[in-house]
């Protein structure tokens, strides 16, 4: 049974190494797993609650569908100031809110990228404690930190450190176990 994943690199930038992460990540994933890496996070704006009452942004709406549609989500963070950069904790808080709330119930899996050497563990601790908050299903174990970034991509973008390349594998593996363990019968539904 395949499940659908949707992947968000909590960056903007043209040359993201959360992005590069997510779309390794897409490349290698078990067969059981189908992911597809998210494009248009630029589009979501800043939270407003009025918004909410005057009329849901369609850059919100489409992220809110995009993750409905998902049987989990697979979020690779960057780290700002020893925190969660504030483009991804405003996707969060928009998908928190809305009827449904399309988080709630979610398998997430968390991931992250820097070229500096803490590997974004803060973070990760971070984005799993507001997830968590709003009601998603937080992987805990195993967690993948990439530090020093800047040197382990190749003009491809395909990661070449080994080691990672297996942490990265043995997670995937991790997440596949546990995603279908708590979607079975979604996943089993749909394809009926
Ligand atoms: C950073 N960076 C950074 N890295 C880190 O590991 N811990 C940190 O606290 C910070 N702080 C920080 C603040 C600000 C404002 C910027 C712009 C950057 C470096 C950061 O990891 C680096 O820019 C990454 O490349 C960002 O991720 P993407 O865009 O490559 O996905």
């Amino acid at each position: 049974m395949t499940a659908n994943v949707l992947a968000i690199a909590g960056s903007l930038r043209a040359a993201s190494f959360n992005r590069r992460l997510a779309e390794v990540a897409a490349a290698i994933a078990p067969p059981s797993l189908q992911i597809s890496v998210y494009a248009d996070l630029a589009s979501v704006p800043l939270f407003n609650e009025d918004l909410e009452t005057t009329g849901v942004p369609t850059g919100v709406e489409r992220l809110r569908r995009a993750v409905e549609r998902a049987d989990g989500l697979l979020i690779a963070t960057p780290e700002y100031n020893q925190s969660l950069p504030g483009v991804v904790k405003n996707m969060v808080d928009w998908l928190s809110r809305g009827d449904p709330v399309v988080i709630e119930d979610k398998p997430v899996v968390v991931l992250g990228a820097t070229p500096g050497a803490w590997g974004t563990r803060i973070a990760q601790s971070q984005l799993r404690h507001a997830l968590a908050a709003c009601g998603a299903l937080v992987m805990p174990a195993p967690q993948f930190y990439l530090r020093g970034a800047a040197d382990l991509f190749d003009e491809h973008d395909r990661l070449i450190d080994t080691r990672m390349l297996d942490s990265l594998h043995r997670l995937l593996a991790a997440y596949d176990v546990w995603l279908h363990r708590l979607r079975l019968p979604a996943i089993q539904g749909r394809s009926a």
